[in-house]
This record gives C-alpha cells, structure tokens and sequence, in this order.
C-alpha cells in the first residue's frame, strides 16, 4: 500500500509528463509541488529548457537548488500551465487552497496560465468543499473588522464558521509572503462555494480566499489503484 507522500509523488511524476520543452510554468507549493518541483529539477539538469514563476518563497528556494531558470510576472505576465497541489477539490475541479498559506500568489500564477493541472493524491477529492477549513488571507490592518465581516458572510449563508487565526509552528502568529495574516474558517460543508467566495472577496480587509473557482482545467489523482485524470 502506497503512503501518502508516494501518491503524492505519483501525481506529480504524471503531470510532469505533460510538461513541454520553451514551457512558462507557474510552479506550486505544498509537499505534492516539490515532488513535482524536484522531478522537474531532474529533467531540467537532462537538459529540458524551460521557465518557471514559484508562488511562493520556499518554491523558490527549491526550484533554484533544483537549477531551474526562474522569472516573476512582471517578466513573463502569462503562462502555458501552472502546476499545484490543493487541499480538496471536487469533481467539478472547484478547489480550496492555501493549507500551506501561500493562497495568494497560488491564485495570482493560476489565474495567468492557459491551464492548470492539480496534483494530488486520493484523499484530496471530496463530494463537497468544506471539511477542510477555508483559508482566508487577512490584511492586519482592521484585522478585527475584517472578521466580523467574515462571521457575518457565514451567517448570512446560513453556514456559521469556527474562524481561527492560523499560528505558525514556533505559536506566533503566521505572515504570509505578503505580509497578511491568514484566518482559517470552518465550515464543515461550502453548500454555495461561488457565491461565498464572492461575497468574502467582497469584504475590503480580504486580500484573498482560497476557493480556487474556475482556475483548474485538470486534476490528476493518484490512489492504490493508480493514477486518474479529471477533466473541467
Ligand atoms: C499551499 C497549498 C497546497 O497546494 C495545499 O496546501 C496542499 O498541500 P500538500 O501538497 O502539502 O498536501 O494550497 O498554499
């Protein structure tokens, strides 16, 4: 029986063979990314040329031990295919992110690629969206209002959300690459995923939540049985 991290790693290997040499690629975060991170590292090393924009910091450090060219946005504004790991996802391909609290830049680099392929492995799909608590990334400034804000959103939907500001493993608060706080809202079950994740993009002291909506054109699953792919 394959562990978690090896179904990991398998999802990440197949979609690296959707990966073309001259590709813009936006590279994801989270453990099932640097699985994929490090395969792309190998074959970049194998000589396969190619770009890659991290979304986060830590991405970055790997891609560069791994010797992969990198550039920002601002350089390269669109991309062929991002390639990211999710906390859930659906059949539907509708998403939370952010487990890892890099949410916000993940969604900046899907939101500039063609395509985007999520890799996980079979515990990450679900039926609904909502066992893992959403993760919201917070200015500080106002951070009070702003969740308020976010308690009433919840109520409104008929869905009341235990809302915990995320600590980072030493117990201090924890700051994104942005500088925000993240606040993680349970709501057990999402029953509206695009209307709430409108309705919390609303509030002014929301700098990004992690319903990823509209963003993944495939998933590749791997489970004991083997790899699947998913399809928007
Ligand atoms: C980071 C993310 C990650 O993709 C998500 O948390 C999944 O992580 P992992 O691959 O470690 O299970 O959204 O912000």
């Amino acid at each position: 029986m394959p562990t978690a991290d090896e179904l990991k790693q398998m999802a990440a290997l197949a979609a690296l063979e959707k990966v073309e040499p001259g590709m813009r690629l936006g590279l994801g975060s989270g453990s099932t990314a640097n699985h994929f991170v490090k395969g792309l590292g190998e074959r970049v090393r194998a000589g396969l040329d190619l770009i890659g924009v991290p979304t986060s910091e830590r991405t970055a450090q790997l891609a560069i031990a791994e010797g992969i060219r990198l550039a920002t946005l601002d350089e390269i504004p669109s991309l062929d295919l991002t390639i990211d790991g999710a906390d859930e996802l659906d059949a539907q391909l509708r998403l939370i992110k952010g487990g890892g609290g890099a949410l916000l830049r993940e969604k900046i680099v899907a939101a500039a690629s063609r395509r985007m392929i999520v890799i996980a492995d079979g515990s990450k799909l679900v039926e609904h969206l909502g066992a893992f608590p959403l993760p919201i990334e917070v200015n500080l400034f106002g951070f009070g209002a702003t969740r308020v804000a976010i308690e009433a959103v919840a109520y409104r939907f008929g869905q009341p959300a235990t809302l915990t500001r995320r600590l980072a493993a030493d117990g201090t608060p924890f700051v994104t690459d942005g500088g925000h706080a993240i606040i993680d809202a349970s709501f057990g079950l999402i029953r509206e995923p695009e209307a709430i994740g409108l309705a919390l993009a609303a509030i002014p002291g929301v700098v990004e939540h992690g319903l990823f909506i509209g963003l993944a054109t495939s998933a590749v699953i791997a489970s004991s049985e083997g790899v699947r792919w998913l399809h928007a």
